[in-house]
Parts: C-alpha cells; sequence; structure tokens
C-alpha cells in the first residue's frame, strides 16, 4: 500500500477531513486541565519516529508538530535543511528513499512545492505538507476547527479572504471546495489566488467570489481573515505593500462584517500592515485559538496518515 501522505486538501473527499476534524476536537476536549507534555492515554506513537525538515523559517508549525508528536507517544527528529546533503546537491529522490529507511513519517516545510510532491513521490512513508511556496494545508485544519467552535458549522459560514492570494489563500479555496461554506477572496488582480486553483474550484462546485473590493468581500461575513503582505518566498516587498495597502483589515472593515464575526490569521501577523493592532489585539481576534489548533489538528493529521485512530 503507498503511505498515507498529507500534501493538499484538494486531494481529499470532505467526508475524510470531516473525519480528522472530528478526532483533532475529541482529542483537544479530553486535553482539558492536562498539562502539555502529558502524553494521550494510549500513545498511538509509541514507537514511531517523524522527521522534521525546515527549508524556512517556523514558531507555529515547529513547536506545534515537536509537542504533538509527544503528546502521542512518538519522538521527532528535526532536520535542519541547511544542514543536509541536499544543500549540496543529492536529490530529494534520494533524500526521500534514504529518510525512509530511518523514520516513520516525514514533515516538511519545503522552499518550493515541487520538492514536496517530488519527497512524496519517492518516500516510502507518510509526508505532510507543512508549509510550501503553493499550499498550507495543516494551518487551514487548524482554522476551520477554530471557526467551528467560535461561529458554528463551516457550511453556514461565509469566509472573507482580504489580501494576498497566496499559499494559505489557496488552501481555503481547496477546504471550502471538499467541506463546504462560502468563501469570498479580496485580493489585488495580479495578486489573486492562481486561476487554475480557482478553476478546479469550480469544476468541483464550489461557493467561491472573486472581487477587487475588501469592503464587498467583508460585507456580512462571519469570519474575516488575512496574511502577511510579503510571504517567505516573495522577494517584491516594496510593489507588494503598494497593491496591498487598500486591503488593510481595520476596524472600520471589521465594522462591515456580522456583528459576532471573527477574525483569523495565520501568523506571523505584522500591525499596521495587513491588520491594525486594534483589530488584532480586539475582542473578535481568535489568532491565539487558532495558533493553539495547530496541535490539535496536526496530532488527527498524523493519526490519519498512521492509519491510526
Ligand atoms: N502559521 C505558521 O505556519 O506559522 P510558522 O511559520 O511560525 O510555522
Ligand atoms: N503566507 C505566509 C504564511 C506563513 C505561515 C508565508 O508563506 O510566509
Amino acid at each position: 500500500m503507498p503511505p498515507q501522505h498529507f500534501l493538499d486538501l484538494s486531494e481529499f473527499e470532505g467526508a475524510t477531513l470531516r473525519n480528522i476534524l472530528n478526532s483533532a476536537k475529541a482529542m483537544k476536549g479530553a486535553r482539558a486541565g492536562q498539562s502539555r507534555g502529558a502524553r494521550e492515554l494510549h500513545a498511538p506513537l509509541n514507537g514511531k519516529i517523524v522527521a522534521l525538515i525546515f527549508q524556512r523559517p517556523s514558531t507555529r508549525t515547529r513547536v506545534s508538530f515537536e509537542v504533538g508528536i509527544r503528546q502521542l507517544g512518538g519522538e521527532t527528529l528535526l532536520v535542519s535543511a541547511s544542514d543536509m546533503q541536499i544543500g549540496r546537491g543529492e536529490t530529494i529522490a534520494d533524500t526521500a528513499r534514504v529518510l525512509s529507511r530511518f523514520v516513520d513519517a516525514i514533515m516538511i516545510r519545503a522552499q518550493h512545492h515541487d520538492d514536496l510532491l517530488e519527497l512524496a513521490q519517492h518516500a516510502t512513508v507518510p509526508v505532510i505538507n507543512g508549509l510550501t511556496d503553493k499550499s498550507h494545508p495543516c494551518q487551514i485544519m487548524a482554522d476551520i476547527l477554530t471557526l467551528e467552535e467560535h461561529v458554528g458549522p463551516l457550511a453556514e459560514q461565509t469566509i472573507a479572504w482580504v489580501g494576498d492570494g497566496n499559499n494559505v489563500a489557496t488552501s481555503f479555496v481547496h477546504a471550502v471546495t471538499r467541506m463546504g461554506g462560502k468563501l469570498r477572496l479580496a485580493c489585488p488582480q495580479s495578486l489573486g489566488v492562481s486561476p487554475s486553483v480557482l478553476q478546479w474550484a469550480r469544476v468541483n462546485g464550489a461557493d467561491i467570489t472573486v472581487t477587487s473590493s475588501a469592503e464587498v468581500a467583508v460585507n456580512g461575513a462571519s469570519c474575516v481573515v488575512t496574511d502577511a503582505w510579503v510571504s517567505m518566498h516573495d522577494r517584491d516587498a516594496a510593489n507588494r505593500h503598494n497593491l496591498l495597502k487598500p486591503f488593510q483589515v481595520n476596524a472600520a472593515l471589521m465594522k462591515r462584517a456580522a456583528r459576532d464575526a471573527i477574525f483569523m490569521h495565520c501568523l506571523p501577523a505584522h500591525r499596521g500592515e495587513e491588520v491594525t493592532a486594534e483589530v488584532m489585539d480586539g475582542p473578535q481576534s481568535v489568532v491565539f485559538d487558532e495558533a493553539e489548533n495547530r496541535l490539535h489538528a496536526q496530532k488527527a493529521i498524523l493519526l490519519h496518515c498512521f492509519g491510526l485512530k
């Protein structure tokens, strides 16, 4: 049997993603009041080692995977990409074959999405996407968990994505296509979600509106989401700042959303750029619940990849 990778939400049936979310909710609920280091009772990853590879910096992804794997009874091996032979020309394919002889799964934050795909193609153990230039599926599983905790079932929500149509936005498109809900994307014309991703979503019946007006997107929405204007793989910072200025999430914009709407951001955030401090630190912001939910969502993703419950 080929390994069960977790590469993109587009590759899964909605029901499978829903099962993963249910498992995340159950594990989160069962941990209430326990210390962060307490192991899950049945320690399902006992005897398993997961390699964590980072070709880009990370705070949340690294710590949440390290902690989640330990809570599940497994062990982690942090592999810094700059110390690996990949940096001296060893192929990703050979790296995948070698790592598969040592570890039980690989989580990678890859510089290029194609590297993730090549790793997955040649690994004989599960590979998990911990962000690429094209997508961030673990983040969006945590986001949906957060959204449903605060405002209710995804299928009943209108989510406004405001800003850069980047890797995180792409995973949102994948998620609503597979699991329902309305998504409104407000991006500058030249920084929209890739047309091929939008085409795929439309063919698969997604309810997605594309606009260049943040106000139109946010009007009556139950959730407003944004992300950094300059992602880790972007080089044209000045141009992006100019284009994205009209897409700042501020109090005036939030007023257009539903009265009890939430604000989400995958973090790290840049106060005064994509979001004002007033919104980021205000009562509608659920960004730290969102960060915590990376832990719960990823534990469920790991169990899914290992075929465990
Ligand atoms: N949101 C997120 O993936 O954060 P890190 O870059 O800190 O991992
Ligand atoms: N879009 C951002 C997300 C960071 C978690 C980036 O790729 O840098």
